[in-house]
């Protein structure tokens, strides 16, 4: 985020703080909203539990994606399958003309082993890089995919009372896809989810299990990270490791390119504007303890929260890495890949929006300002063509402390599923609010 977005996000607030409740017609509509939310708890749960019993990883969910597809048809609604492999999109067209909003859920699980106790423990294994891995819903998108159903149905039972359009995406392999493979939010806009009809503003929740249940968490601007890769080779020359004169090291210009690294962001990046993150993940090099080799590669990520600083740190890298390398008579070669841009909330729908997030979750202080977070999420990609906003939803049980629950992607993640009603709600609530607003 830069100042002048800074200052926008916060005027922003303020605006938002001050900003009447809903008109008279978005309040009747969204009382029976969470009337019918709450009325479909039940379905809810057990569609999670039965994805959650069969999760699949990412661009191979057809058990989900058929599952999916069946449901929206028997609410009457346009489907498309096989969209970036294995999506599934819904339109759902309201009684009146009006904008096209879009909701998302990500369908994906991870290959991770299930260590919970529950009756709907996932048991499934497969094939993942050529090991045998167990599959788990370990970060919650079977929550997800349960959530935008119920939301679905939801909607289409007040489709008369909607002025404008919805489209329902379920979006295959968050997660990323392997090597190679295209997939994903990114492979979803290109194959055009967003035209056709043309979506005005997107909509996505994401469970989270270190936050109660009942609370939503949102940030305007940059809420989560952009991913980026980076690879750089630093050639030398091979020696002895016995007379090292004879070499250019390129593991000792490696150690100092690591830590060149580490002061572009203690020394070069403005902090107070937002944080930033480089890791070194891998150093590649020799195969002896007495030869020098010739080549060694470092490999690490990039997190950023605004464009900005992104594209300025890809600079600072490439001069610290060939200044580095040059200094010590060798060659650096740096390659930068984008995996995920930033998961911007447009700073005007979030601000617009806030109104319904407080009326979903009952009360304005279950609506809470949340901290960056340098996780990535390709919902991003989304937002980089549409305005868009992007939601935390509780997910852990009322009075617990989040040092003891199970981080996401790990093999004792769980959720407290009465807190999915709440995503249902707020799902159905924003595309409602969104449809129905004022010009
Ligand atoms: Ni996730």
């Amino acid at each position: 985020m830069n100042q002048r977005y800074f200052f926008l996000a916060a005027a922003g607030l303020l605006t938002a703080l001050a900003a009447a409740p809903a008109t008279a017609q978005n309040a009747a509509l969204d009382a029976r909203i969470a009337k019918l939310a709450a009325a479909e708890e039940a379905k809810v749960i057990a569609w999670r539990r039965d994805l959650h019993e069969h999760p699949e990883l990412g661009n191979q969910e057809t058990r989900t994606a058929g599952i999916i597809a069946a449901h929206l048809k028997s609410l009457g609604l346009e489907v498309q399958t096989g969209v970036a492999r294995t999506g599934v999109v819904g339109i759902l067209k309201g009684g009146k003309p009006g904008p096209v909003v879009a909701l998302r859920a990500d369908m994906d699980a991870l290959p991770v082993t299930e260590k919970n106790e529950l009756p709907f423990a996932s048991k499934a294994r497969t094939q993942y890089n050529g090991q045998e891995v167990g599959v788990m819903h370990a970060c919650g998108h079977d929550t997800h995919v349960a959530m935008l159903m119920g939301a679905a149905e939801v909607l289409s039972q007040v489709k008369k009372d909607l002025p404008g359009t919805i489209k329902f995406i379920f979006q295959p392999a968050e997660e990323g896809s392997l090597p190679g493979e295209e997939g994903g939010a990114k492979l979803m806009v290109k194959q055009g989810v967003l035209d056709n009809p043309k979506v005005d503003a997107i909509f996505g929740v994401h469970i989270n299990a270190q936050t109660e249940v009942g609370t939503l968490k949102y940030r305007p601007g940059g809420e989560m990270a952009s991913s980026d890769v980076f690879t750089i080779k630093v050639k030398g020359k091979s020696a002895h490791g016995a007379y090292p004169w004879l070499s250019v090291d390129p593991v000792v210009t490696a150690s100092q390119i690591v830590l060149g690294l580490q002061t572009i962001i203690s020394r070069q990046t403005l902090l107070t504007e937002d944080a930033a993150v480089i890791t070194v993940g891998m150093i590649h090099g020799g195969v002896r303890n007495n030869i020098i080799p010739d080549q060694v590669e470092l490999t690490g990520t990039i997190r950023t929260l605004n464009k900005d600083m992104q594209r300025k740190i890809w600079e600072d890298i490439r001069r610290t890495a060939t200044g580095i390398a040059a200094s010590a008579g060798a060659t650096a070669e740096v390659d930068i890949v984008n995996y995920a841009p930033v998961t911007y909330n447009d700073l005007k729908l979030t601000d617009k929006m806030l109104p319904s997030l407080r009326t979903a979750a009952g009360s304005a202080d279950k609506v809470v300002l949340q901290k960056a977070v340098t996780g990535a999420e390709d919902f991003a990609f989304f937002q980089e063509k549409v305005p868009g906003l992007f939601v935390f939803v509780g997910g852990m049980t009322k009075g617990t402390d989040p040092a003891t629950t199970g981080p996401h992607h790990t093999p004792g993640f769980r959720i407290d599923e009465s807190g999915l009603t709440l995503g249902v709600t707020t799902l159905a609530t924003l595309a409602a609010d969104y449809l129905t607003a004022k010009k």
